[in-house]
């Protein structure tokens, strides 16, 4: 494994720390001066640069360069081997293990010694308000007669539990979150230099979601990184979680215009990239929560963005207040349903199709596209197939689909071909979970996925290839893998089966279609 990106990215000299200008100015100044201090107090929220300005100004302190305005040069071997972590006259001491007044005795014992390689020996204490009562009261001794060859850096994240005795003896700097813009230029930064190609707008994204805190927002750019040289906006909401509010205004939009295929799309985009399902089905039942109450004309009760506000708007007015009940009971049901333990997103996609099964549009809004085949009340042949096509999904967590084509894997196949996959990678094996549709012609096995984000993850070359063995286990002979993407449009369907209809939503979610003529002429009948 690599070193965490902040780790890497850890400030180095005096304007490398962003946000803190005003701290940084001061404490450089004096430094420059020889006017150093012998206490300081770094408070304010974690990872805004206090632990990295303390090492900067131990460097500085130590430092070997000549020009008392260059220090630290961050060349020197004092300064390689502060930022290594072994230069002897630093010390760095954890508060939250190291409560007890022993250990700030100890620390006391062996302040008097003069420092081994610098001029000074530096003692950071973290989270300093973890000390207990009387560690502090030891510590206030040391730090109202410090020896000159001392410096204490004191750093907390809750000044407010410092005692005032401490406080009074320390040149206090309160550290500020850092601005979104600060937080966007250096992630720029970062990114370039270390290969990545974000969208800006995800910088942004991770940005505010770090909420000032550098370290977060450094955390967060590395586990994007993980999906891939380019990071989308796309990506960064959904790994960041707060697609959601993207995710659910999509579904509920497809809700609205009877799009099965888009919405179920959506769904499994967002699912694919780690958002949990019950999680998700709630933060759709706190969404419609709100629509309600923008369409009961409590609008003012709601609390969110002007751009989330025009959309609330838009499904306040599209449903009838009926029906947002009913969805928002559907969706509340898969909130709480534990029945999905082998298959957990199937409460949430059974949700959804329900949801969508037949949505009252108000006739006050012509405007509005009528949905295609789910608007009418299903017939009971449809009903019967999907009904069927939901319940193989349960019975079968290995069926992935199975639609009566003979290019299409069987059952036993696929089920095999998913557990030869799994000892190796676990991995692919997640992936194929989320493989719509697979037909195998002329050797080549095409695997359909309902979004670009996850077909490209399956044609990473150590995915393919696993697939590729087992394939070629399972059909004894040579096979290429090649990935589609399987919008709505498509999907091995009966060309008489309507593509937005419930059929093809029993389909998409792994059903099978029993008898395809009964229920064209079936369905012909009903119109
Ligand atoms: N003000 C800052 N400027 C630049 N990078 C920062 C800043 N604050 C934090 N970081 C980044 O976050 C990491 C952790 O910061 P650190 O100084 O340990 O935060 P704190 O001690 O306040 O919790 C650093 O290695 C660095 O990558
Ligand atoms: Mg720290
Ligand atoms: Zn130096």
């Amino acid at each position: 494994m690599s070193q965490a990106l902040y780790r890497k990215w850890r400030p180095g000299r005096w304007d490398e720390i962003i946000g803190q200008q005003h701290i940084v100015q001061t404490i450089h100044n004096a430094v420059s001066a020889g006017r150093e201090g012998h206490a300081y107090l770094f408070a304010g929220p974690r990872g805004t640069g206090k632990t990295s300005l303390a090492r900067i100004l131990a460097k500085a302190v130590n430092c070997k360069n000549e020009d008392i305005g260059n220090r630290p040069c961050d060349e020197c071997d004092h300064c390689r081997s502060v930022s290594a972590g072994t230069f002897l006259d630093l010390i760095e001491i954890d508060a939250a293990s190291n409560t007890s007044v022993e250990d700030v005795r100890n620390l006391r014992d062996k302040i008097n010694f003069s420092p081994n390689q610098g001029r000074y020996k530096v003692y950071i204490i973290d989270e300093v308000h973890m000390l207990s009562t009387a560690a502090f009261n030891a510590l206030l001794k040391t730090l109202e007669e410090p020896p000159p060859h001392a410096i204490f850096i004191l750093a907390t994240t809750e000044v407010h539990k410092i005692p005032l005795t401490v406080l009074s003896r320390c040149q206090r700097h309160e550290f500020r979150r850092i601005p979104v813009n600060d937080i966007v230029g250096l992630l720029k930064k970062i990114s370039q230099e270390e290969g990545m190609e974000p969208e800006e707008e995800a910088l942004q994204l991770v940005a505010r979601q770090a909420t000032g805190g550098m370290r977060d927002a450094i955390s967060l750019l590395d586990q994007l990184s993980a999906t891939g040289k380019k990071i989308s906006l796309e990506t960064a909401q959904t790994i960041l979680g707060t697609a959601t509010n993207q995710a659910v205004l999509d579904l509920v939009d497809a809700i609205l215009t009877g799009d099965a295929g888009g919405g179920l799309n959506k769904l499994h985009t967002t699912l694919d990239n780690g958002s949990d399902p019950r999680q998700f089905s709630r933060q759709i039942v706190n969404y419609l929560r709100k629509v309600m109450l923008v369409r009961l004309g409590n609008a003012d009760q709601v609390d969110t963005t002007a751009e989330t506000r025009q959309v609330m708007a838009k499904h306040a007015n599209g449903f009838e207040s009926s029906e947002i009940l009913r969805i928002i009971r559907v969706f509340n049901h898969a909130a709480v349903d534990a029945r999905g333990s082998w298959q957990p997103s199937l409460p949430l996609e059974l949700a959804f199709v329900e949801a969508i099964e037949a949505p009252v549009q108000l006739s006050s809004n012509p405007a509005k596209k009528a949905p295609q085949a789910v608007s009418k009340p299903a017939s009971e042949p449809v009903k019967q197939a999907v009904n069927k096509a939901v319940k193989e999904q349960e019975n079968s967590p290995e069926a992935s689909v199975e639609v009566q084509e003979s290019s299409q894997m069987t059952r036993e196949q696929w089920a095999g071909l998913l557990e030869v996959v799994k000892k190796p990678s676990p991995n692919t094996r997640g992936l194929l979970n989320s493989c719509k549709t697979n037909t195998l012609r002329n050797g080549v096995l095409l695997l359909g996925f309902p979004s670009q984000l996850l077909k490209e993850k399956m044609e990473q070359p150590e995915h393919l290839s696993v697939v590729k063995d087992a394939a070629e286990k399972i059909f004894e002979m040579p096979i290429q893998i090649e990935c589609a993407i399987v919008a709505s449009g498509q999907g091995a369907l009966p060309p008489q089966v309507d593509n937005s209809g419930m059929v093809a939503t029993g389909v998409r979610l792994g059903g099978e279609i029993v008898d395809v003529n009964n229920l064209k002429t079936k369905d012909k009948d009903s119109e």
